[in-house]
């Protein structure tokens, strides 16, 4: 018998990821990350000097991608790589190797198997749609394309004006156009799904939302 499982899918930078952490933390489940499984397998990739857009043999990394997570740290291979899947450039070649139906096949049950072993809030793009469509609480998170660019800049540290944020803006709109428009598993919101837009919303206001559904189902 599988677990409970909330769903929390949307964009790039919409903030899922720390949402869900801290609905995981506070619910005392556990969290899976399903786009560090996509950049984990495109960073693999990119050090066996595998070709993103060879299908057949991101597959097979993926299938038996040797990854831990550990207190929050990610290791590949046995070395942390928790900063460097997040490079932009391994964003990009997540979106590109997401959208093969091969390498998406290969990861599916290894995010199943999650919620074998626990409750678990899980974030993505598909979680709702084809991971877990029995989740208890579907949830779409996401924020203006501007307002996302906004955090990501805080983020690292840039200033949210010029030709630096415009850049960060471009690649978000960009990733965002890949990812909704894919042929396999698109990121779109579920019928059944809740929409949680969090342009003019602090983390804890997003959270308690989350928790108020979540509380509302069961
Ligand atoms: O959520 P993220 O930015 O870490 O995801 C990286 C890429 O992986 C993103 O461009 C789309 C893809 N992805 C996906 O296709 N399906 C998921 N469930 C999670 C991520």
């Amino acid at each position: 018998m599988s677990f409970p499982v909330i769903a929390i899918d949307g964009p790039s930078a919409s903030g899922k990821g720390t949402i869900a952490v801290r609905v995981a933390q506070k619910l005392g489940w556990a969290y899976l990350d399903s786009g560090a499984l996509y950049r984990l397998t495109a960073l693999l990739a990119q050090q066996e000097k595998v070709h993103w857009q060879d299908e057949s043999a991101v597959a097979q990394l993926a299938k038996s991608l040797p990854v831990c997570f550990e207190n929050g740290k990610i290791f590949l291979n046995q070395q942390e790589v928790t900063e460097a899947i997040r490079a932009e450039e391994i964003g990009m070649g997540a979106s590109k190797i997401a959208a093969l139906p091969a390498v998406r096949t290969a990861l599916l049950q290894r995010q199943r198997d999650f919620a074998e072993i626990s409750p678990t809030v899980a974030d993505g793009r598909d979680m709702a749609s084809v991971v877990f469509p029995d989740a208890v609480l579907k949830i779409f998170l996401t924020a203006s394309a501007q307002v996302r660019a906004q955090r990501r800049a805080k983020q690292i540290g840039q200033p949210e004006h010029g030709e630096a944020f415009e850049k960060i803006l471009a690649d978000i709109e960009k990733r965002d156009e890949a990812d909704c428009n894919r042929p396999v598993a698109p990121l779109v919101k579920q019928p059944d799904a809740l929409l949680l837009d969090t342009s003019n919303m602090t983390i804890d206001e997003a959270v308690n939302q989350v928790l108020v559904w979540y509380n509302d189902k069961v």
